[in-house]
């Protein structure tokens, strides 16, 4: 079968495509035919290499050299502990070695696909839409009602992010550019601010809730968009390799906060099977609906990570297998 194969940091190009054997599989994992992967940021550090992202993946070169966090698929196999699933089952969810033909996943990190999602939709789930739903519901301890700001509405995250926050009934400022603002309205945000001609810290809206995936502001210009007790979930920050990358600007915004009135909450997402149930039963409903900007195959990883990089996605970067 065929796989991506990442033996040093440094840039997309060093990624390879390589004939390997099928995986094997332990008793509670399943083996997935992989018909759509999504590229996204976190994958994006891992090959890039910066320093905090080493600490993880192993300091000189990468500890594993598959790669890959979302797919969509068929299952093909089933390890002996596995009760839920069968071969021929179409599911959804994560593995850590996707960018592939053939990959391994735990049972606790896959579910269903809902019937009306093509693969190519359901892959482009996982990840973004985890983190926007951890980042709402949990880190935020969103109430309904409430009136939610959401910078960086336009991209992988953020689009899910204001979807997400319409169903759970809250009243959402989507932030985003030019190009996008028909689709932030059209996933259901109620005013949508084009940050190349206005500047949201002065909407003259107080929000409760700020979820900020685009960190482009520093937090003493977020706070006059915020009611005095609100709290600002910090998702991410410009994409850099360079450096602390995202992380400096994680500390400066919780640093900022120290003796103000609004909460800031830092998180990494979960992959947690009950959270995919809530997707799962968001996306069959209908309520949610993923926003696919591009597609690669999986040949081409590269181009999409390079694509992801600019930091202009709109929607999700899928990859076909
Ligand atoms: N904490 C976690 O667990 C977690 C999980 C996933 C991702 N993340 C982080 O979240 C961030 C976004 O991830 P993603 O997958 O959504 O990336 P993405 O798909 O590349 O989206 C980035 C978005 O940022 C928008 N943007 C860029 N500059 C902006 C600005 N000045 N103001 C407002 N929006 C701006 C872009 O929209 P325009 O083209 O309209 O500018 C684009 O849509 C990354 O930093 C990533 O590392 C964190």
């Amino acid at each position: 079968m065929k796989a991506i194969v990442q033996t040093r940091y440094g840039s997309p190009d060093y990624l390879e495509v390589r004939d390997l054997d099928t995986p094997a599989i332990a008793p509670d994992q399943v083996l997935v035919r992989v018909h759509a992967s999504s590229v996204n940021p976190a994958e994006w550090y891992r090959v890039m290499g910066p320093i905090f992202a080493r600490v993880a993946e192993g300091l000189r070169k990468p500890k594993r050299a598959l790669i890959g966090g979302d797919l969509s698929g068929r299952i093909e196999a089933v390890g002996s502990d596995v009760r839920e699933f069968e071969p021929g089952d179409e599911v959804f969810g994560t593995s850590g070695a996707a960018w592939a033909e053939l990959a391994p996943a735990r049972e606790a990190r896959l579910v269903r696909k809902p019937a009306n999602l093509s693969f190519e939709e359901a892959a482009a789930v996982p990840i973004a839409a985890l983190t926007a739903l951890q980042a709402l519901r949990d880190h935020g301890n969103f109430q309904p009602g409430q009136k939610v700001l959401i910078n960086g509405a336009s991209g992988g995250v953020g689009t899910f992010a204001v979807q997400i926050a319409k169903a759970l009934e809250a009243d959402v400022t989507a932030v985003c550019s030019t190009p996008n603002v028909e689709l932030a309205r059209s996933l259901g945000a109620d005013r949508v601010i084009d940050y190349s001609q206005s500047d949201f810290t002065h909407c003259g809206v107080r929000h409760e809730l700020m979820i900020d995936i685009a960190g482009s502001r520093p937090f003493s210009h977020c706070r006059r968009a915020l009611t005095h007790d609100a709290t600002l979930v910090v998702v991410g920050a410009k994409m850099s390799a360079r450096g602390l990358g995202p992380i400096r600007h994680l500390i400066r915004k919780r640093l900022a906060s120290v003796g103000r009135s609004q909460t800031v909450a830092f998180f990494v997402a979960k992959i947690e099977k009950d959270d995919l149930l809530v997707l799962q039963e968001l996306l069959a409903a209908g309520k949610v609906r993923p926003v696919i900007d591009r597609r690669f195959e999986l040949s081409r990883v590269a181009d999409a990570l390079r694509y992801l990089g600019e930091g202009h996605a709109r929607g999700k970067v899928v990859l076909t297998v």
